[in-house]
């Protein structure tokens, strides 16, 4: 197959990538690009442009997902797709979900110069939030087009001032019905993404590529701890309800909860403990944490969650306090898909790349999209595993790799 040995230069895409690096709320290098800010706004502007210039037929749904298609001689079939995201959470470096993004077209680009004709069409998708950092909840946009999650909960979704998915929507300019996000079972013939690992065992490994067999499952909650405030001096140690010493009790459970599985893939996190009233004399009358739990074992997670419920039970009786815990999400594993992994492997041979099968340990849209077409995805390595931090880094040469693998499948699966 021609694309097997295309004479690829990445420069362009460099640029490109580095370009929508400086698209960011916060100073660059950092990133920050939170779904619907202006940033953001920026960001899917110049990639709809990008798209467009390389002949490619951009559309949007009322949540945004961006879907950019370069026809196939049989626009009956159902399309090949791949993509990723172009938010960011807070202070984060600029190869998560972009790499699968502007890879992605350029891999369509590489596709189109060799004079290559898809029989499928295929279609490169941006995904809206991706990133939870807005309304809480991870890959809003594939959810919803998988029905995982449903209008009437995304309506009901707010940030931290209170405001709601409408609002926002409105204001970045999406206003068609929610219910028309949601899309059948077959929507893709196979879906594909590429992204960064966000761990270190590619780059350990001195592998070129990943092809992932399998998703972690995440679960995340909403733990909100009352106690009693008052003054840091007047009020005598006997008989505290300190709601952040009751909170610290949960973070320290959580942790251990999640090492004691004894298996490597299980990890859980407390990322966000917000104090009330925050003053360095005032004993913390209400604390809000937030939890993320995931394993490639759903039911495994799922008895850290449990055992995490049966700590706040004990933290609750034995100081006093009121533990009220949200689930947001309690999403199952993904298996990827053995044709889409084929394909991925005959490239990776035919482009002469190492390669080995993984788990992927952070979540993605295809999680999602596994709830309406088979899915895989193509890791290249990320410098000691580094992500959601500004010094994350992807070499050019294991973009170049990425996008050279994620080519010669994406022809095979639309040929
Ligand atoms: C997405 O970035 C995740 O939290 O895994
Ligand atoms: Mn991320
Ligand atoms: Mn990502």
């Amino acid at each position: 197959m021609t694309a097997d040995r295309p004479n690829l230069s990445i420069d362009g895409l460099m640029g490109e990538l580095m370009a929508l690096a400086q698209i960011s709320e916060a100073e660059p290098p950092v990133v920050t690009r939170v779904v619907f800010g202006e940033a953001d706004m920026r960001a899917r502007a110049y990639v709809k442009g990008l798209c467009a210039e390389a002949g490619l037929i951009v559309r949007e749904d009322a949540v945004g997902n961006t879907f950019a298609r370069w026809e196939g001689s049989d626009p009956t079939l159902a399309p090949i797709g791949t993509g990723s995201h172009i938010d960011a959470i807070p202070n984060a470096g600029l190869y998560d979900g972009c790499v699968g993004v502007l890879g992605g077209l350029e891999a369509i680009r590489v596709l189109k110069k060799l004079g290559f004709k898809p029989r499928r069409s295929i279609e490169l998708v941006i995904f809206t939030a991706e990133e939870p950092t807005r309304f809480g909840i991870g890959c809003l946009g594939s959810r919803m087009m998988a029905s995982v999650l449903t209008p009437k909960q995304a309506l009901a979704l707010r940030d931290k001032e209170g405001r709601g998915l409408e609002e926002w929507r409105a204001q970045a300019g999406f206003t068609g019905p929610l219910e028309s996000v949601a899309v059948p079972n077959g929507r893709f013939h196979q879906f594909v993404e590429l992204h960064i690992e966000q761990g270190p065992y590619l780059e350990q490994e001195g592998l070129d590529v990943g092809l992932v067999t399998h998703i972690a499952a995440p679960a995340s909650q909403r733990i909100v701890i009352e106690g009693e405030g008052g003054h840091a001096g007047g009020k005598l140690m006997p008989g505290r309800k300190d709601a952040l010493a009751a909170a610290a009790e949960l973070i320290l459970a959580l942790e251990s909860a999640a090492k004691s599985t004894g298996a490597i893939d299980t990890v859980g996190t407390v990322g966000i403990c917000d104090v009330f009233p925050g003053a360095v004399n005032s004993v913390p009358s209400r604390v809000v944490i937030t939890t993320d739990v995931r394993d490639i074992d759903g039911a495994r997670r799922d008895r850290v969650l449990d055992a995490l419920a049966r700590a706040a039970d004990e933290v609750s009786a034995r100081r006093g306090v009121k533990i009220t815990t949200e689930l947001i999400n309690a999403d199952p594993p993904t298996t990827c898909d053995a044709a889409i992994l084929a394909a991925l492997e005959e490239s990776a041979i035919a482009a002469g790349k190492t390669y080995k099968r993984m788990v992927a340990r952070a979540y993605h849209d295809s999680s999602f999209v596994s709830c309406i077409a088979p899915v895989a995805m193509l890791f290249i390595p990320c410098r000691g595993g580094v992500s959601h931090r500004p010094d994350e880094y992807a070499s050019p040469e294991w973009i170049g790799s990425g996008v050279h693998v994620l080519s010669c499948t994406l022809a095979r699966l639309a040929e």
